[in-house]
């Protein structure tokens, strides 16, 4: 399973990067507001800086709605840097957009998926990602996993070679449980990727291998 950090913050994209685990980044117009990074320009050259950090695909969310617009944007976001991914909302517009962003062989992550007959039509317009929000159903009170098994199951019931890219992950269960269901792809914050190496037996074992060694020594 690949790892993306969902995040605009160049620190934490670094040490995801230093950790040596990280396949790329997604972002979206709220993270890069958290950062601060307004305007055209600014945000554009924000996107250059987080591909110079990492070496896989950084998603590029547009922000028309409408088709011409999407494509503009697209388009303009893609001649950025390789290994920019053009983010397109789940709208009728958005899987236009994402059909003719395909057939150029630009890669797409079509966002703000919540069902698996949006999943349907992603993959049907070519998308290389699509993006289920887990936490966003999970906080609904709806079983976001079960969505991701969902797509999984009809994906793979037909090999549409689009990957699941779980998104709005909040915490290292969500990251293990989209592992254990086949996700291609999860994005999370730094705290989802680093929770994982946790646990209390490698820090006690380790501080009594450390101690054995000194008497020793
Ligand atoms: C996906 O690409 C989105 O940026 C993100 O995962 C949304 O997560 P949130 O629900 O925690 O805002």
């Amino acid at each position: 399973m690949k790892f993306f950090i969902d995040t605009a913050n160049l620190d934490q994209i670094k040490e995801a990067q230093d950790l040596g685990v990280l396949d790329g980044v997604t972002t979206n117009p709220s993270l890069m507001a958290k950062e601060g990074i307004t305007g055209a320009e600014n945000i554009l050259q924000h996107y250059r800086d987080i591909c110079e950090i990492v070496e896989g695909d950084v998603s590029a969310e547009v922000i028309a709605t409408d088709y011409e617009g999407m494509i503009q944007q697209g388009e303009e976001l893609a001649a950025l840097h390789p290994q920019i991914v053009v983010k397109l909302p789940m709208i009728s517009d958005g899987v236009k957009a994402c059909k003719y962003f395909s057939d150029k062989g630009i890669k797409v992550n079509v966002t703000l998926v919540f069902s698996v007959g949006q999943a349907l039509l992603a993959a049907k317009a070519g998308a290389t990602y699509v993006s289920p929000f887990l936490g966003r159903l999970d906080d609904i009170s709806t079983d976001g996993l079960n969505l991701i098994q969902e797509i999984r199951n009809v994906y793979d019931n037909y090999s549409f070679g689009t990957q699941i890219l779980s998104a709005s992950v909040r915490n290292t269960m969500h990251v293990i449980n989209c592992a254990k269901i086949g996700s291609d792809v999860m994005t999370g914050p730094l705290s989802s990727i680093i929770g994982l190496l946790k646990h209390p037996l490698t820090e006690s074992g380790l501080a009594q291998f450390l101690a054995d060694y000194k008497k020793g020594n």
